[in-house]
């Protein structure tokens, strides 16, 4: 088994990517649109970037990295000035020193207005003259291009812990210098999503040069099965554990890489070319049960960075086991625990903002789902056992991982419309934002599964749901969706007579952006794979994945009914 490079390791993102080259081309053509990548943490934006730097292959476009977490001033300044002449010495084909001294040296009879400022900001320095030093640095990349006519992209990842640079108006400096150079594209990432979201709408909200937001997310389900299939090369692995795998990790590439790994490790020793449940098992346990696997030294470190402010330690691991068995109130996991609301409401305000618990409407959840895993099945475990063996611990770990994977086979084998009857059930009149929407979730009184025929020879499986006040009608659809569809549903749901009081659209698959604007239009809800998977977490349900091994169990529906919406036996 041969080590992967970076560059093999590397996988999926073209969407991502797609955005990226548009914005270089806009960058040359006098366009200039700046990005600000924002993703939890470990999802993946500085393996982006990583990518994005190794393919850029433009000797017109000198870039400029910067890793800001936890740095100082002197280490940016070192930081900055290293790359742009090690970017400008590789476009120039000169001798590319290791040495930042060196560098200076090797180009300044090429770009003397830039060694001019770059001696400058060292002077600064050297006075500690931070405040001048900080401003002439990010106007640095203006004095380079006016003077070579190259582009500048400056990346700056983390850009929200340039606060810790303890500058007077730091991003302020920033965005006006962003506002006039022209030349210079600047991709930002975060992964304190609420801070930065606020820096950008507060202090980096300018007049020229505003930036486009992406949100990084963890891998979608038909890239997590194709990076599954690519990394296990020829071992084999059937559907459905590799559905399980996806759930088990929701799709975070940094997971599933490790696992992976040690799945190929193991099949490596074991000379097995198959995984089967108790090989999967080994790699689990391997990776988060054994104290010192790679994914328990991580989750203990995330706990205990998280329990290291002053006062507050103890009272996080059981917050976070308590956010275990999916959303609660503030009043709930205070009464759980035995402790004052406004004591759980600062932690719970502290691991909002740490970007570990997710707030939406009044309920707190852990959106991470192998981290959550783990605070229920290891940590929650160790701090509960009076038998401190950890062999007993381990048995009732692999026990309970066994009985994760026959329950999600059980739950696949459901068809799609008991899964979202299922869901659909929980609804208990929450207020809840997804992908910046605000929906009111309703009670749910009866729902029945129907078919809907539509024009063509085909049906739509719905569910047609009520509440106390009338009738809501949901749409399934496994495939994608077209503007004529949404006419259709629309149609046919008028003919049924009784007032509806909403539509939803849940697809499995891609909606055109017509159908989407069309249904939108209409006042429809329209969820895919992204708010249903945010529904399916919130209310602590697996992922739906389609396509598992055994023949789903399809309830089928009655002998024909003459109307056009057939009802089907519950
Ligand atoms: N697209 C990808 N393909 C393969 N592996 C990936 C990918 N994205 C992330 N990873 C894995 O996840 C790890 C963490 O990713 P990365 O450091 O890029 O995340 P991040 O969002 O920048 O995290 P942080 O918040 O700590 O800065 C990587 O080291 C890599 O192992
Ligand atoms: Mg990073």
């Amino acid at each position: 088994m041969s080590r992967l490079s970076f560059e093999e390791n590397f996988f999926g993102r073209r969407p991502i990517f797609d955005v990226l080259k548009k914005r270089l081309l806009g960058l040359k053509e006098g366009y200039r649109q700046n990005i600000a990548l924002l993703g939890d943490r470990y999802v993946g934006k500085s393996s982006i970037l990583q990518k994005f730097l190794a393919d850029l292959d433009d000797k017109d476009i000198i870039p400029i990295y910067l890793d800001l977490n936890f740095k100082d001033l002197s280490y940016v300044v070192m930081k900055y000035v290293g790359g742009l002449l090690h970017h400008y010495s590789k476009s120039q084909n000169f001798t590319l020193h290791e040495d930042v001294q060196l560098l200076i040296e090797s180009t300044k009879k090429f770009i003397p207005q830039t060694a001019k400022a770059i001696a400058k900001i060292q002077a600064d320095m050297a006075h500690g003259r931070s405040l001048e030093a900080y401003r002439a640095l990010i106007n640095l990349s203006e004095v380079f291009t006016a003077e070579t006519n190259k582009f500048c992209v400056v990346i700056l990842d983390e850009f929200q812990s340039l606060e810790q640079l303890a500058l007077p108006h730091v991003f302020q400096e920033l965005g006006k210098n962003i506002m006039t150079q022209k030349r210079c594209l600047y991709i930002v990432t975060s992964s304190s999503l609420e801070q930065a979201k606020k820096i950008l709408s507060e202090k980096l909200s300018l007049l020229f040069g505003n930036f486009e937001t992406i949100v990084v997310e963890p891998f979608d389900l038909k890239t997590s099965q194709d990076f599954i299939q690519q990394r296990l090369e020829k071992i084999k692995m059937g559907n459905s554990l590799q559905n399980f795998l996806i759930d088990f990790t929701g799709g975070h590439p940094l997971y599933l890489n490790l696992i992976l790994q040690e799945l190929r490790y193991l099949c490596a020793i074991h000379n097995q070319n198959e995984i089967y449940v108790p090989l999967l098992a080994s790699a689990v346990e391997n990776a988060i049960f054994n104290p010192w696997g790679v994914l328990s030294r991580h989750f203990e470190l995330t706990v205990d960075q998280l329990c290291s402010v002053k006062g507050s330690g103890g009272a996080i691991p059981p917050i976070l086991i308590a956010l275990t068995s999916g959303r609660q109130k503030l009043q709930d996991v205070s009464r759980a625990l035995g402790l004052k609301q406004s004591f759980v409401s600062q932690r719970l305000a502290r691991l909002v903002e740490e970007g570990v618990v997710v707030k939406n409407g009044t309920f707190f959840y852990i959106k991470d789902k192998l981290f959550k895993y783990w605070l229920k099945y290891v940590l929650q475990k160790q701090l509960k056992a009076v038998d401190v063996s950890l062999e007993k611990q381990r048995e009732a770990f692999l026990l309970e991982l066994h009985r994760a994977v026959d329950d999600f086979k059980l739950a696949s084998q459901k068809d799609l419309s008991l899964r979202i009857t299922e869901l659909l059930r929980r609804f208990e009149n929450e207020a809840l934002n997804m992908n910046g929407r605000r929906y009111r979730l309703p009670t749910f009184k009866k729902i029945l599964p129907a078919k809907l025929k539509m024009p063509q020879p085909c049906f739509f499986d719905v569910l047609d749901a009520s509440t106390e006040e009338g009738s809501w009608f949901i749409i399934l659809k496994k495939d994608s969706l077209c503007e004529g569809d949404v006419s259709a549903v629309l149609t046919e749901s008028k003919k049924k007579g009784t007032k509806t009081l909403g539509h939803i659209i849940i697809s499995l698959a891609d909606i055109e952006e017509n159908a989407k604007l069309k249904a939108l239009q209409e006042r429809m809800w329209v969820w895919n794979e992204h708010e249903l998977n945010t529904l399916l977490n919130f209310y602590d349900q697996p992922y739906i994945l389609l396509g598992g091994d055994p023949e789903p169990i399809v309830v089928e529906p009655p002998p024909a009914d003459p109307q056009n919406i057939e009802q089907i036996a519950q």
